[in-house]
């Protein structure tokens, strides 16, 4: 038999149910699993085959939706889209219990983003950097004419900032165009932007642009939330102590301030992937703010105050988008918008902070008192009881019984669907 191949030329032009053929080939899929490849899960396949490249079919994950959220005064339904189990349940859980202290605030503050221009070879750079900056308003003006719509809006390039950066193969001049990007994630507008100034800098200084493109570190871009909730609430007094211990080890301890805020992305992304944002800006942006000290911190930080209250406060930025993208061609993206009722990228931001405060209360309050495999377990359980074959109540009893057991394995699942399922003459 021919070696295989993945030299195929033209893979891309043909079309999608062409590509699949090709792939069911490749790796003998059997039709079934052609089948659950062919499921977009409602996505147009139109849309899916213009959005990346040698599409071959779908891929869902659960949608599902947080309850209990009041933020900043107001009552939200909050759509997460995840693989891990526990993550809505948890942010549920904590949201309620910030509900008795009147809830999360949240502020979002300028939706600024950078564009980076690179300039090198240029001689004399310091002088040059300033020889920028007096040419800025034509610069920025330059900048502004790429984008109608966003000035017509209120939005546009505001200011310029000049650096130079001494790499590894000489001096660099950098150039951050600071835009006001309004509703959209941005990237695209400040990619272009910066594109369309590398010329005139190129003039100016007489040095050669290199990368022309958005900065995802937004630090121009912050939100922050912050919430107060009695003690009762989450427990009691001494719950709430141990989670300003939990707070304070990750604001010492680079090891645990990544897990800490890993859990508070857990929210942050699953309401990323709901409203189909760049979650990749978003992860890279909110890892970068951990590490602006130089010492990498938890976004978010708990302690209890005189009166004895959980106070919680998460600073980070989010660049995320209402409009434009994949936002606006997903239609799920677009139903989880409606569910939210969100007009603003702002309240968008405020939302996700939210969001990622709550699911860290979640998560430290479960570490500090019971332990996060409890929870994890039962969910866990009842997949393990789905994929042994489990259907209906089954699910529930398989599940409850690995538990009771502490044995919360595939093969128990398989052997308790069996005995539980002969009796109930249900084994899936
Ligand atoms: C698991 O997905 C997230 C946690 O590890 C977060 C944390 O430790 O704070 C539970």
């Amino acid at each position: 038999m021919a070696e295989k191949t993945s030299r195929i030329p033209g893979f891309y032009k043909r079309p999608m149910e062409e590509r699949l053929k090709l792939v069911a080939e490749w790796a003998e899929l059997s039709e079934d699993e052609v089948n659950i490849l062919r499921n977009l899960g409602g996505l147009d396949p139109q849309i899916a085959d213009a959005m990346i490249e040698n599409v071959v079919g779908g891929m869902t994950l659960p949608f599902a939706v947080a309850t209990n959220f009041r933020i900043n005064g107001k009552d939200y339904l909050i759509p997460m889209v995840i693989e891990e189990s526990s993550v809505v349940a948890a942010a549920s859980n904590a949201a309620k219990m910030l509900r008795e202290g009147g809830g999360i605030t949240a502020k979002a503050g300028h939706q600024l983003m950078i564009s980076q221009v690179h300039l090198v070879k240029v001689d004399a750079p310091q002088y040059k950097a300033f020889k920028i900056l007096e040419h800025k308003e034509e610069l920025l003006d330059h900048a502004n004419q790429q984008d109608p719509v966003l000035i017509k809006l209120g939005g546009g390039a505001r200011d310029l900032e000049v650096r130079v950066v001494n790499t590894r193969r000489g001096p660099a001049i950098i150039v951050h165009l600071i835009v006001d990007v309004l509703d959209a994630m941005g990237a695209n507008a400040v990619n272009t932007m910066a594109e369309a100034i590398a010329p005139v800098l190129e003039k100016i200084t007489g040095g050669e642009a290199r990368l022309r493109i958005i900065s995802n570190n937004a630090v121009y871009r912050i939100v922050r939330a912050w919430t107060r909730t009695p003690p009762e609430a989450v427990g009691g007094r001494d719950v709430a102590e141990k989670i300003a211990d939990a707070s304070a080890l990750a604001e010492a301890d680079p090891y645990r301030a990544v897990t800490h805020n890993k859990g508070i992305m857990n929210g942050i992304i699953a309401v990323a992937l709901a409203t189909a944002q760049d979650h990749r800006a978003i992860e890279a942006g909110a890892h970068a703010y951990a590490a602006r000290s130089g010492t990498y911190k938890p976004l978010a930080v708990w302690d209890v105050d005189k009166e004895g209250y959980l106070v919680g406060a998460l600073e980070m930025p989010l660049q995320v988008g209402i409009i434009g993208g994949a936002v606006k061609v997903h239609p799920t993206a677009r139903i989880a918008l409606k569910i939210l009722g969100v007009k603003k990228a702002r309240e968008l931001m405020e939302i996700m902070a939210a969001v990622g405060l709550a699911q860290n209360l979640a998560a430290i309050r479960a570490l500090v008192t019971e332990g996060i495999q409890k929870g994890h377990m039962k969910l866990h359980a009842k997949n393990l009881a789905i994929m042994a074959g489990a259907t209906g109540e089954l699910i529930d009893k398989v599940a409850e019984e690995m538990v009771k057991e502490g044995r919360v394995r595939f093969d128990r699942a398989k052997e308790l669907v069996e005995k539980l399922g002969g009796k109930t003459g249900r084994s899936g």
